[in-house]
């Protein structure tokens, strides 16, 4: 169903899923997965991070993934020459992530932490932070990821 707003048109769960994200005292994105309302997920990596993956045009070394969610960018870029760290503050996207991944035959090269991006102190820098769809303040973002980038 669409629903009007101005000029623009959304798609109604896209718009129960901002409210809920809006709402800062229902804990709107732990809501969001809980009610299972992930519009923004494909169900597979993005394409992008698979092509430049396959192509090897992607920096080796260390790679973050704030605001994970399922997790499949984090599993599709870990290899032995990467090993990738997927960050997500909701439990529920945590325990997906996990259970998604248990039997992936690269484990050993991935982790998925349930932490916040704003408060966590990694132990070590990164050397590539990929991000799809994390957006809710981009400017705290930024700022976070240059200063954990080598
Ligand atoms: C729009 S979803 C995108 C998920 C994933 N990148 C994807 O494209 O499928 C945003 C994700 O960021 C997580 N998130 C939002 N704020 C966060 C924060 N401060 N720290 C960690 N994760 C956060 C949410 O729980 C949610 O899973």
């Amino acid at each position: 169903m669409l629903i009007e707003e101005g000029s623009v048109q959304f798609n109604s769960e896209v718009h129960r899923m901002q409210q809920l994200v809006g709402d800062e005292t229902s804990g709107g994105w732990e809501s969001c997965w809980e009610q299972g309302l992930t519009p923004w997920d494909l169900g597979h990596p993005t394409p992008i991070i698979l092509h430049l993956h396959q192509t090897g045009a992607l920096p080796k070394g260390r790679a973050l993934v704030p605001g994970c969610g399922s997790g499949y960018d984090v599993v599709a870029m870990a290899c032995s020459e990467r090993y990738v760290v997927g960050l997500d503050f909701s439990h529920t996207a945590n325990e997906k992530a996990v259970e998604l991944s248990s039997s992936s035959p690269n484990s050993s090269y991935f982790t998925f932490l349930k932490e916040d991006f704003f408060t966590w102190q990694p132990p070590e820098l990164f050397d590539l932070i990929f991000d799809y769809t994390y957006v809710s303040q981009p400017g705290n973002m930024l700022v976070s990821s240059v200063r954990w980038v080598v």
